[in-house]
């Protein structure tokens, strides 16, 4: 069968590499993927919100699967589109999508289902926001907007100040666009964070294994928010018991409540979860696999990528094997010295020929018949292993066999899970 990946990151990457171990897919093609990913698939020049051009890629390429892997054209519909012309497709519909497209959506979902998440209110006037925080005067206060905007849109207030600021940038200045024409203000809640990402064709909820993601640019979680820097997994906060009422309280709740509201999602459900004192909560829903946590939850997954994709578009995820490894791993991101603000670009990148390390590329371009810097996030080393510290010690020394001019990665991935674990 000729299969198509939609997207071109790290996440896409690992996607993949994992699909390339089934016998089933003949013809393997990313578009528009990156000159990394050109080593496992025919990269195709078209741009991955491009509906018109994936539509027409797939017709004309007799494409008998698509993978439709970020958030934007998910959000835009593209599986909706692929769907009409008969191409099938893993990934929720446009009306599924819409619980990470928009706040309000999924926390209203949330309040109405009775899903553990942040109290809240939601804004569309300035004033009247920045008047209801004013009012409740409790710092920190969390405020959202409403829409995608790349994993930006979170502003964390400490005071007054910062929230005033805050509603302006996102509310008035429009930061992030059309995104911030309405905002949630919520509850600051504290506890260690998990991220979950499971299978669902809408009956059945199967998750990977549990994950950490880094998001800070920083050690100790200092610096701006990025895309995240670095992920473990398993999560070790995340044990038999929380898995078992997060299933009870939340994920199954959820896909019930997405069918309750004509909205059946079928993909890869992530759930950000914070395990606060008073039990698991919900901090967002993505309607992908989240990066850099594929990066990890898929080098971990036993099963058939490619049989679970199927399952999942054909409704049968309930007799299909979600099998995890009983491993860990950590994937340590290498990014180009100043992300997620300026950098700079168009570096050779050198990697040691005894590298025994799974590399997921991202910000990569070629020139001059090399491989080139060209993004924040450039590349993701995995390393898996039978125990946390080990897949971790081993992560950095294989990162250490990876070179290019402005190379910038985090040096404390996975040591909160570490000290977790004592
Ligand atoms: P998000 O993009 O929604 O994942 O938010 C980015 C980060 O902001 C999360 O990973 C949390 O660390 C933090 N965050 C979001 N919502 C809250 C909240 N209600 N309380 C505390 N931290 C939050
Ligand atoms: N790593 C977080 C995300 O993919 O949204």
């Amino acid at each position: 069968m000729r299969v198509m990946v939609v997207g071109s990151g790290g996440r896409e990457h690992a996607i993949i590499k994992k699909l390339k171990e089934s016998a089933e897919i003949t013809e393997l093609y990313a578009l528009p993927g990156n000159a990394g990913i050109a080593k496992d698939a025919q990269c195709v020049g078209v741009a991955a919100d491009d509906i018109p051009g994936m539509v027409d890629f797939a017709v004309k390429n007799k494409i008998g699967f698509a993978v439709v892997a970020p958030d934007d054209p998910l959000v835009m519909g593209m599986v909706d589109a692929l769907e009409a012309i008969g191409v099938p497709c893993f990934g929720p519909e446009k009306k599924a999508a819409e619980i990470e497209g928009s706040k309000v959506f999924s926390k209203g979902l949330m309040k109405k289902y009775g899903i553990p998440t942040a109290d809240y209110e939601v804004f569309d006037d300035p004033s009247k926001a920045f008047e209801y925080i004013k009012g409740k005067n409790t710092y920190p206060t969390v405020i959202k907007a409403d829409g995608l905007a790349k994993g930006k849109g979170v502003i964390i207030a400490a005071d007054e100040f910062e929230a005033r600021e805050a509603i302006r940038s996102i509310m008035e200045d429009r930061k992030f666009g059309e995104s911030g024409a309405h905002v949630v203000v919520e509850e600051f809640l504290t506890g260690p964070e998990v991220s979950v990402l499971a299978f669902t064709d809408g009956k059945t909820v199967k998750p990977m294994i549990s994950s950490m993601d880094h998001k800070r640019a920083r050690d100790n979680d200092e610096g701006l928010n990025t895309g995240g820097m670095g992920t473990i997994a398993p999560n070790p906060y995340y044990t038999p018991d929380i898995e078992k009422i997060c299933m009870e309280k939340i994920f199954l709740p959820t896909v019930n409540a997405m069918n309750a509201e004509g909205r059946t999602f079928k993909g890869c459900l992530y759930f950000g979860l914070m395990l606060t004192p008073q039990g698991p909560k919900v901090i967002e829903y993505n309607c992908r696999f989240g990066d850099p946590e594929a990066q990890v939850t898929l080098p971990l997954l036993k099963s058939d990528l490619f049989t679970i994709m199927k399952a999942v578009r054909y409704g049968t995820l309930e007799e299909t094997e979600v099998v995890n490894d009983r491993g860990a791993a950590c994937c340590v991101i290498m990014a180009s010295d100043g992300y997620p603000a300026e950098y700079k670009t168009g570096y050779p990148v050198i990697i040691d020929k005894d590298l025994d390390a799974e590399v997921f590329f991202a910000g990569v371009k070629e020139a001059d018949g090399r491989l080139v810097t060209s993004g924040g996030r450039v590349l993701g080393v995995t390393v898996t292993a039978p125990t946390l510290r080990e897949a971790i010690d081993t992560a950095y020394v294989e990162a250490r066999k990876i070179r290019f001019e402005n190379a910038y990665y985090r040096r404390d991935i996975g040591k909160r899970a570490l000290e977790a674990k004592r």
